[in-house]
C-alpha cells in the first residue's frame, strides 16, 4: 500500500471544510485571534452568527490555559464581513509543536481569509512610555522561540510581516495608538530581570509567548496581518513585582470595551 503524507496544509483545508459546513458560511474575510485579556473584547465585532467548540473541526485541541476558551465564533460585522474570532489560541509552551499553533491561522486562510489580525497580552519593555491596559500596533518581531512553523527550503520574505497598510489604518481610528516590536519567547515562564534587560538592548518594546508563529505562517500564505499588543504589565522583570497569569486576564476584563471597539472599527475599515 502507499501511505500518503497528510501535511499541516492538508488538514487546514480539511478543517476549513468542515468549518464551511458546520457555519454554513462559504467564504471568509477575516481572521482575529483573541489572545489572553482580549475574548472579552469579541463581542464588540459583530453578530454571531455560531459559535463552536474548535475540537469540533479537525486538527484543533482542546485549551490548556485558563481564559482561552477553546472555541471558534462565526461572525456578521455591522460592514457585512464574514469574520471567524478565535477565543483562544494553542501556545507553544504546551508542548504540542509548531504545527499546532498556527492551525487556526492556516484554516482561516483556507476558508478564503486575506487579513489577519492577531492580539496579545505583552509586558511592556518602555515602562517611560507605556501604562497599563495600553494597546500597542505591532510594528515587527524578533522571534526567539527556536522555532518556525515551515519547514525545508522555502524562504519566506518576512521585511513586513505586520502590514503598514493596517497599522495605518488602525491609526486612522485611533491616533494615540503608539507602535513597538514584539519579542516572544517560547514560556511558559516569564522573563527574568536579565533577559528583560537584553530585549531592551536588542531593541524590542513587547515581550510575550505568542503571535510571531502565527505571523510567519499568515505571511507564508499571502494574508495581510495586523498585529496588536495590550500591556498587562509595564517594566515586566524591572519593577520587582512577581506577575501573574490571573492579573494578565485582569486587565483584558478592565480594557475590553475600549478594545471591543478598537477592534470593531478597524475590521469596519477593511
Ligand atoms: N512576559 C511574557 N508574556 C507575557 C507577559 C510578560 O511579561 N505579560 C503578558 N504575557
Amino acid at each position: 500500500c502507499t501511505l500518503s503524507k497528510v501535511t499541516p496544509y492538508d488538514l487546514a483545508a480539511e478543517a476549513a471544510t468542515t468549518l464551511r459546513n458546520l457555519t454554513g458560511i462559504p467564504s471568509f474575510d477575516v481572521a482575529l485571534v483573541m489572545g489572553s485579556g482580549w475574548v472579552p473584547a469579541a463581542d464588540a465585532i459583530g453578530e454571531t452568527v455560531i459559535e463552536l467548540a474548535v475540537t469540533k473541526l479537525p486538527g484543533f485541541s482542546p485549551p490548556a490555559v485558563a481564559g482561552h476558551a477553546g472555541t471558534v465564533r462565526a461572525v456578521r460585522t455591522a460592514a457585512g464581513l464574514n469574520a471567524l474570532i478565535f477565543l483562544g489560541r494553542t501556545h507553544l509552551y504546551e508542548g504540542r509543536g509548531v504545527e499546532p499553533v498556527v492551525h487556526g491561522v492556516r484554516t482561516a486562510v483556507a476558508a478564503g481569509v486575506r487579513t489577519v489580525v492577531l492580539t496579545n497580552a505583552a509586558g511592556g519593555l518602555r515602562p517611560e512610555t507605556q501604562k497599563v491596559g495600553d494597546p500597542v500596533l505591532i510594528s515587527d518581531h524578533i522571534n526567539l522561540t527556536g522555532s518556525n512553523p515551515i519547514t525545508g527550503a522555502t524562504f519566506i520574505d518576512l521585511t513586513e510581516v505586520y502590514s503598514k497598510r493596517l497599522r495605518d489604518l488602525a491609526r486612522a481610528v485611533d491616533p494615540t495608538l503608539s507602535e513597538g516590536v514584539y519579542v516572544a519567547f517560547r514560556g511558559p515562564t516569564y522573563e527574568t530581570p536579565a533577559e528583560i534587560r537584553m530585549l531592551r538592548t536588542l531593541g524590542g518594546d513587547l515581550v510575550g509567548m505568542s503571535t510571531v508563529l502565527e505571523a510567519i505562517a499568515a505571511r507564508e500564505a499571502g494574508a495581510e496581518v495586523l498585529g496588536i499588543s495590550l500591556v498587562t504589565n509595564p517594566g515586566a522583570g524591572l519593577v520587582g513585582e512577581p506577575l501573574n497569569h490571573e492579573e494578565v486576564l485582569e486587565v483584558g476584563r478592565a480594557t475590553a470595551a475600549r478594545m471591543g471597539v478598537l477592534l470593531a472599527q478597524v475590521v469596519d475599515k477593511l
